[in-house]
């Protein structure tokens, strides 16, 4: 049988990837992705997929309680995957309402309007009923467990600790998941990933920032010292983890996804300019996509700026919940991973040019160059 899903913020990174994989993947879904279109999402990256049947597109705002509920009417939508949110953690720290109203509001919307559309009466308990297989699931992030030191993981019941305005609004969104589970019954789940990576990326997140920057001969924004560590997965890896939840996963639990990954943020910076430097010597034609002379793809180009502020050190998962019960493990291991993904940028500048067309500026450009 047939399962209608609503993906929201289908049109932005992870979403896009998602979209792509159920659809190349699975012959029983019918996709109706929700994307409002902001600064981060482009129908471009999906509209080959949009077919107006298996797969509809409806530009619009998660806190849109009509825009929803339409939706809920004229699709039988009985899954509701939440990508949609404000996602980059510098923008938070210049504008954290819209944060809070998107991630928190939006995602109070969508279950509110999901809840009146699955309920179907009550037990003897006054708990709410529910249509048979439905779900609603939250793609939420290892940050709403703050930051660590040198050592240990982050796993689901480590104590919710956010401290940028970002995180607190992923993590309020968490709560508010959990308070619908425990107060309805609502058949719900949340995943929480570290840094994904891979095609689609938006270039103001640091690995494609970075490869933008080194085909133009750019300075490459190294925050503080550059030490501080995060824990990569390949975007592909995490679609897998989300799709198995929403299939086999328990309502009402949590689980962590990461690719234990680790890398200090330099360590990346110079990986990136390394493989650059490395497939346009072996491939000459890939020298195309750069602005410059191969000669300036150095570590000449790293520039130490001024901190995030209120950097978070290190962020590491312990999947081992994903792997115990479901079985998933990340299948992509950096080093293929990140050769895959510079190949797509090299070989997709059209999608990079397109997506930096409108006001685009960096979070380093807009707050430190003009003094
Ligand atoms: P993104 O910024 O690339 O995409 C967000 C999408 O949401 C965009 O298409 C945007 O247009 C849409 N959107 C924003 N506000 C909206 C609104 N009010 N209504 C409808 N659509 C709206 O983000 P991403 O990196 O793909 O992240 C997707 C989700 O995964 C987010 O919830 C994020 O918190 C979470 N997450 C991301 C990562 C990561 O490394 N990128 C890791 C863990 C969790
Ligand atoms: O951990 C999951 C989170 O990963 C997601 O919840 C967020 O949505 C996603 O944006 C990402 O957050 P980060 O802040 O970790 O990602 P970002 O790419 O912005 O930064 C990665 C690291 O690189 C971080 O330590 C800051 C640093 N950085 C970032 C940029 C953009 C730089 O040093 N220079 C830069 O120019």
């Amino acid at each position: 049988m047939k399962r209608t899903y609503l993906v929201t913020g289908g049109a932005g990174f992870i979403g896009a990837n998602y979209v792509k994989h159920l659809l190349s993947t699975y012959d029983d879904v019918q996709l109706v992705v929700l994307d409002a279109l902001t600064y981060a999402g482009n129908y471009g990256t999906i509209a080959n997929d949009i077919d107006g049947q298996r797969c509809v597109f409806v530009k619009g705002d998660i806190c849109d309680q009509l825009v929803v509920a339409s939706l809920f009417e004229q699709y039988p939508i009985s899954v509701v995957v939440n990508f949609a949110a404000e996602s980059h953690v510098d923008r938070s720290i210049v504008n954290p309402r819209l944060f809070l109203e998107t991630n928190i509001l939006g995602t109070q919307n969508l279950m509110d309007v999901a809840r009146a559309s699955w309920s179907t009466g009550k037990d003897e308990n006054g708990y709410p009923t529910w249509k048979e297989g439905v779900r609603f699931h939250q793609v939420s992030t290892d940050e709403v467990y703050g930051s660590l030191g040198a050592t240990g993981y982050f796993t689901e019941t480590t104590p919710l600790d956010p401290r940028s305005p970002y995180s607190a609004s992923k993590t309020s969104a968490d709560l508010i998941v959990k308070a619908y589970s425990e107060t309805y019954k609502f058949p719900a789940t949340i995943t929480r990933c570290s840094n994904n990576y891979g095609p689609y990326h938006f270039p103001e997140k640091l690995i494609p920032l970075i490869i933008k920057n080194i085909l133009e001969g750019k300075p490459l924004p190294v925050y503080g010292d550059g030490t501080n560590v995060r824990d990569w997965l390949y975007v592909e890896d995490h679609c897998k983890a989300i799709e198995l939840v929403i299939r086999k996963g328990k309502a009402g639990e949590v689980y962590n996804i990461g690719g234990h990954n680790e890398k200090q943020n330099i360590e990346i910076v110079k990986l990136t300019i390394d493989t650059i430097r490395q497939l346009m010597e072996k491939e000459p034609e890939y020298r195309k996509a750069l602005k410059t002379d191969i000669s300036t793809v150095s570590y000449g180009l790293i520039t130490h700026v001024q901190d995030r502020l209120g950097h978070d050190k290190r962020y590491a998962i312990d999947p081992g919940k994903m792997k115990a019960e479901l079985g998933w493990y990340p299948e992509t291991n950096f080093e293929q991973g990140i050769v895959k993904t510079i190949r797509w940028y090299l070989e997709n500048q059209e999608w990079v040019n397109e997506v930096t067309s409108g006001d685009y500026q960096t979070y380093y450009e807009r707050m430190y160059t003009h003094h």
